[in-house]
């Protein structure tokens, strides 16, 4: 089966050119002007970019808390990432304390074989270190997933300690693995809620009180320095504040590798979305996510930093619970509020009009962002820009369109939109996953045909 593009803006990381693309079995075979072939299947791209399929490096698909499980299953999800221009998530297989890897490496692929639309990948969740968990981290890289995760937050349940961390660094650095970490003070944040709790302060005011940015700053400086005592890169995940990029800075400068993800809502959203502490309003709980939104100058310092080169990619943490019986479920107390937002079908266009189309980023800039430097740092050797030989995932974005960010239109599984309301430019009008036409005029056509992809460092 061959497909040919025409004529569109082709975006990669460097330039943006006017070229054909010719797809042969599901490989970019050929970019150049004016591309013939008999029998080729034509896709007129004119006046339109055609970028690589983004890349989202952080969501949460059918994650069951023990008390709830996300709106958003694998099938859901991964429509909702295909008609925002996204081809490829990797979700986070977590381990149950008392389980080994293998299990939860089990338990992920039921969720998401057959089932998924886009192509994915696995990070694994450290939650219980110990010799058994130490030897399987080698087994998880054979098996494709070299990236793993920790958290520093979420006490009595996913949280590790900093021992643990030291030890699970060295054993990545001998085994070439990448951790990435959830930066936040777990006692702390413990601490401070029983606090709040006992005061009477119970509402989602309260959620991003209880956890200021020195919060995660103080974490992201503690793993500075336990990574650089281990000898170990580190990836820290969903980062939002100034201070903390500032420890990444410093790191970086005494030689230490870091790889730097923020999210959107980062960018875009801010802690006034919180309201005041008078609020009985329960509308706040939209954005009980961890870590909560930031001021102004944490998000112009994101900002800065991404036009600096300092934030490698820019990821959703899509972890999605519907506001109906789910965050309801904190209604009394802000702690039992489910964290998590949803993004996945925002990102692109997110970035786009909030980034390019204000002139904060270059469209190519977007591209470095959300494609080509997710696929280099996360192992995706076959994904993330328009070149020969790479998987033909592509997207095609029509500038030409604006409309508004909302529930009522979009595909994620979830009763709300958090950027309800704000202006959207561009429209993904076309999407191929391996050269399929998987999107078509915004619409995910076909059955799921996303498959498990296998990553490595070369
Ligand atoms: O609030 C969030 N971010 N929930 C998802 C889990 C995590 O911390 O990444
Ligand atoms: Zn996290
Ligand atoms: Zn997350």
């Amino acid at each position: 089966m061959v497909t040919i593009i025409k004529n569109g803006k082709i975006v990669t990381k460097d330039s943006v050119f006017n070229s054909d693309i010719k797809i042969v079995d599901g490989k970019i075979s050929e970019i150049s002007p004016d591309i013939q072939c008999d029998d080729a299947q034509l896709v007129d791209a004119e006046g339109k970019y055609v970028l690589p399929g983004a890349i989202d490096s952080h969501t949460h698909l059918d994650l069951d808390t023990g008390i709830t499980k996300t709106a958003d299953d694998f099938t859901s999800g991964s429509k909702a990432a295909l008609v925002g221009g996204t081809t490829t998530f990797i979700d986070f297989a977590t381990q149950d304390k008392g389980a080994t890897l293998d299990d939860a490496l089990l338990v992920w692929n039921e969720k998401a074989d057959h089932k998924t639309y886009c192509d994915y990948g696995f990070h694994m969740a450290i939650t219980d270190w110990n010799e058994r968990t130490k030897a399987d981290m080698k087994k998880m890289i054979i098996a494709g997933i070299p990236t793993f995760k920790m958290y520093m937050a979420y006490k009595g349940s996913l949280q590790v300690d900093d021992a643990v961390i030291y030890e699970a660094l060295e054993e990545s650095a001998k085994i070439g693995a990448l951790v990435g970490f959830h930066c936040e003070n777990g006692d702390l944040i413990d601490a401070r809620v029983k606090e709040n709790i006992s005061q009477g302060h119970t509402g989602p005011y309260y959620h991003a009180q209880t956890r200021p940015s020195n919060v995660e700053s103080e974490a992201v400086n503690r793993l500075m320095t336990i990574s650089n005592l281990a000898g170990a890169p580190v990836w820290v995940v969903h980062l939002s504040t100034k201070e903390g990029l500032n420890f990444i800075r410093e790191a970086r400068i005494r030689g230490q590798e870091v790889v730097a993800e923020t999210c959107p809502q980062y960018l875009v959203l801010d802690v006034s979305k919180y309201g005041n502490p008078t609020d009985t309003n329960f509308d706040a709980a939209k954005y009980v996510m961890s870590p909560p939104l930031r001021d102004l100058e944490d998000q112009g310092a994101l900002w800065e930093g991404i036009a600096r080169h300092e934030i490698d990619f820019i990821s959703t943490d899509h972890c999605s619970f519907n506001m109906k019986g789910q965050k309801e479920l904190g209604r009394e107390d802000y702690s039992k509020i489910p964290n998590g937002g949803a993004g996945i079908e925002d990102r692109v266009l997110l970035l786009y009009t909030y980034g390019v189309c204000e002139d904060k980023i270059s469209i190519s800039d977007m591209v470095a962002l959300l494609c080509e430097n997710p696929a280099r740092k996360m192992g995706l050797n076959n994904k993330g820009s328009i070149e020969v030989g790479k998987d033909a995932d592509l997207v095609i974005l029509d500038p030409n369109h604006e409309d508004v960010f909302s529930v009522k239109t979009q595909t994620q599984h979830v009763d709300y939109n958090g950027y309800e309301g704000m202006r959207r430019k561009g429209k993904i009008e076309q999407v191929f996953l391996r050269g399929i036409q998987v999107v078509s005029n915004g619409k995910v056509v076909g059955e799921p045909k996303g498959k498990f992809v296998h990553r490595s460092f070369q």
